[in-house]
C-alpha cells in the first residue's frame, strides 16, 4: 500500500491538462492501486491522476458506503449529457473543507476504458453522474472552484494558501528536527 500526496489547490500543477494513457501495464495497474488507497485513506468518493500529479487521463471512484466498489476510468469521455441539470453540493481532495453548489446534467453516458485496455460504456446519474464529471474536470485541469464566483473563490484561495504555508512550515521543522 502506497499513499500518495494529494496536490492542494491553488497548486499550478492541478491546471496541467492530461495525456491519454496509452501503455496498460503494470505501472499503471500499481498507480491505480495507490491511487485507490489514497482515496480511500482520505476519504474521498473519487481521485483523478492530476490531483496526485500524474498527468495522465486516470480517474478512480467509489461511490458506495462499504467502500468495496471501485470503479476506474482511463481516457474517459462523456458521449452524451442530459438537458436536464442538477445542483449538487460538491467537494474536494485538493480543497479539503469547502462544499459548494455545483451545477451539472444530471445524466451523462461515458465511455472509458479499463485497466486492461477494454473500452466499456456506462450511463451515471445522481452522485456518480457529479463525481465522473468532477473527476473528468480534474483531467482538464479544472478543479470545482472555478464554477463559484470570483468572490467566493478568491475567498477560498486565500483561505487554502494560509492553510499551506502552515502545512510547508511544519513539514520543514518536522524535516529540521530530524537533522538535529
Ligand atoms: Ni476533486
Amino acid at each position: 500500500m502506497a499513499l500518495l500526496n494529494i496536490l492542494r489547490y491553488p497548486d499550478p500543477r492541478l491546471h496541467k491538462v492530461a495525456a491519454p494513457v496509452t501503455e496498460f501495464d503494470a505501472g499503471l495497474r500499481t498507480l491505480i492501486a495507490d491511487m485507490a488507497d489514497t482515496m480511500y485513506d482520505a476519504p474521498g468518493v473519487g481521485l483523478a491522476a492530476s490531483q496526485v500529479d500524474v498527468h495522465k487521463q486516470l480517474v478512480v471512484i467509489d461511490i458506495t458506503e462499504t467502500k468495496d466498489h471501485l470503479q476506474v476510468f482511463i481516457n474517459p469521455q462523456i458521449t452524451w449529457a442530459s438537458e436536464e441539470k442538477q445542483v449538487y453540493d460538491e467537494g474536494c481532495l485538493s480543497v479539503p473543507g469547502v462544499y459548494d453548489g455545483v451545477e451539472r446534467p444530471s445524466r451523462v453516458k461515458v465511455k472509458a476504458q479499463d485497466a486492461d485496455g477494454k473500452f466499456f460504456e456506462l450511463e451515471a446519474d445522481g452522485l456518480l453522474s457529479v463525481c465522473i464529471q468532477h473527476e473528468m474536470d480534474h483531467l482538464q485541469g479544472k478543479v470545482f472552484v472555478e464554477y463559484l464566483s470570483p468572490l467566493k473563490r478568491n475567498r477560498i484561495k486565500a483561505r487554502m494558501v494560509k492553510e499551506n504555508r502552515g502545512i510547508e512550515r511544519e513539514a520543514a521543522l518536522k524535516a529540521a528536527g530530524r537533522r538535529y
